[in-house]
């Protein structure tokens, strides 16, 4: 068990991302400013309001560079340009500007794996001689006979080689139109340095690495019992001379998104020259289990200890099923390739433990996440008509895993017009029941969801402060600790009500006490 474990967080070391709370804006489903139903800047630059009530630090923005949108933005044709259905890079400008002013730092996504069909240099590659130094920034090979240069599988299903008609075939580890960078030729290298300080220019405090492992890879070896792609040595290199890039303008983030088992090859990125932090993915795929809970916590507390490295506590993104959901099922874990559509769920349950998990998260010691709509209890949706499904997922899968769209439809905001106050008329339908979740509704109710975000935000940053934690023994069913500064969290994970230690101020309550206990599925900070 850890005891008095130092978070790694000191004012002394400080850096704004060591202790932020950062909230996800999913921009095509967060508010839709000209009324075209995908979100977009003006939209954004509309609800800042939102976020900074709400009391996060940062915002972090999915992709907003021109694409043609097979994969939500994520295949990227311009690295130094906003796409025309989000604005232009004038109004991005504006919304760094904007957010700066409420005190909010801005983080945007990179994708460095992969660019889109549509970049120029896949176009001039597609153009090119086999051989040629326009094929060599992407990993072009001949196939075997008729078959792929090699077996690979790309991570939406299917192969992960496209043939292009002289008889070449190209590789992408997701969509056929989100074509693979070859991470050896220094021209890529030196490229995406420059797209680091393209944006860093512009006044961007964070950069948000997408698929961040999986940038090395050598189709032509042979198998070495390793993954071919994931993980490999030679990765840290390119994050090194990003840190050197991100060092010269000072206080800017790099922020990993590793899907990675196990811990000391997780840790190896957050090295003083690499990445500042990374996103848990196995607190956020962990079950609703105070044991599992324990180890997770135990294990990101060492990992990240001796490096001086804050952990970050992520309960969902764009990519995973909403937790509401997720933890109404009998199995709560989140698996990537399992994800259990249509298991039957309890959402009343889900609710309750998604609160109550939400301000275990505020409470660990570190920087937490909020993907929007978390602080609106929103939960999937799992009956979008098929006709509306966009995700890649969905058709890679030879439409029979449907894939991300049910944690990506366009937030309630107020009203019950179509659209719930969302703009247009939204590019995933809205559950209508979501009218009583909206922004405006929950506004003023502080037994809300968004009263308990928004009064969770602040005590955190005015009170957690800085520090680590030291767990507390209340019974194997309860998850407790206190913080160096005087605050406890209590969550309470078994069948059973839970007496509170003697004494103790309730500050806040992830659903009510009862005869000042607390009740199963429910968390408390005691002051
Ligand atoms: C990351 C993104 C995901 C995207 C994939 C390919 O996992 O979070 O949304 O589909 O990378 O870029
Ligand atoms: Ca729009």
């Amino acid at each position: 068990m850890a005891e008095n474990v130092p978070s790694g967080t000191t004012p002394d070391s400080a850096g704004w991302w060591r202790g932020a709370a950062i909230y996800q804006v999913y921009l095509r489903s967060f508010a839709d400013g000209n009324g075209d139903g995908i979100g977009d800047l003006a939209g954004l630059r509309g609800h800042l309001g939102h976020l900074a009530d709400l009391g996060v630090d940062a915002l972090w923005l999915n992709p907003w560079y021109p694409s043609p949108m097979v994969d939500g933005g994520y295949d990227v044709a311009d690295y130094r340009d906003i796409d025309p259905v989000f604005g232009t890079l004038a109004e991005a400008e504006k919304l760094i500007e904007e957010a700066h002013g409420l005190g909010l730092r801005v983080i945007i996504d990179i994708v460095p794996n992969h660019c889109s069909d549509r970049h120029a240099w896949f176009q001039e590659a597609l153009r090119a001689e086999p051989g040629s130094a326009a094929r060599e920034r992407f990993w072009f090979r001949p196939g075997r006979g008729d078959a792929p240069p090699n077996d690979w599988e790309s991570i939406f299903g299917g192969p992960a080689w496209t043939r292009v008609p002289d008889g070449e075939w190209y590789l992408h580890l997701f969509a056929p139109e989100q074509p693979d960078f070859n991470w050896t030729n220094p021209e890529v290298r030196e490229e995406f340095l420059d797209v680091l300080r393209f944006w860093f220019d512009r006044g961007v405090d964070g950069i948000r690495i997408d698929s961040a492992a999986v940038l090395v890879k050598d189709p032509d070896a042979e198998p070495d019992g390793r993954d071919p792609y994931t993980d490999r040595d030679g990765v840290h290199d390119i994050y090194r001379a990003w840190r050197r890039t991100s060092d010269g303008y000072g206080d800017r983030a790099l922020i990993g998104e590793l899907w990675l088992p196990d811990q000391d090859r997780f840790a190896a990125y957050l090295a003083p020259d690499e990445l500042h932090t990374a996103f848990n993915f196995d607190f956020l795929g962990c079950p609703w289990d105070a044991a599992a809970l324990r180890r997770v916590i135990d294990t990101t507390l060492e990992t990240h200890t001796p490096l001086g490295a804050p952990p970050t506590w992520v309960l969902s993104n764009h990519d995973v099923t909403r937790p509401v959901t997720r933890f109404g099922r009998e199995d709560t874990s989140f698996d990537l390739n399992e994800r259990r559509h249509g298991a039957p769920t309890d959402l009343r349950l889900g609710l309750r433990r998604s609160r109550a998990a939400a301000l275990l998260a505020m409470a660990l010691p570190g920087s937490v996440y909020v993907y929007q709509g978390e602080e609106l209890g929103l939960w999937e949706v799992e009956d979008l008509p098929e006709e509306v499904l966009e995700d890649p997922i969905w058709f890679r899968s030879g439409r029979t895993d449907r894939g991300r769209d049910g944690c990506r439809v366009p937030i309630p905001w107020s009203g019950d017009a179509p659209g719930l106050g969302f703009g247009g008329e939204p590019w995933l339908p809205q559950p209508a029941a979501w009218r009583d979740l909206a922004v405006e509704a929950q506004s003023g109710d502080p037994s809300s969801t968004l009263g308990l975000y928004r009064r969770g935000l602040r005590l955190r940053r005015e009170l957690l402060g800085y520090g680590g934690m030291t767990w507390r023994p209340m019974g194997e069913n309860v998850l407790a600790f206190d913080r160096e500064n005087g605050i406890t969290c209590v969550v309470n994970l078994g069948a059973g009500p839970v007496r509170l230690p003697e004494g103790r101020e309730p500050l806040l309550a992830s659903d009510p006490l009862e005869r000042g206990e607390l009740p199963p599925d429910t968390a408390v900070w005691l002051r």
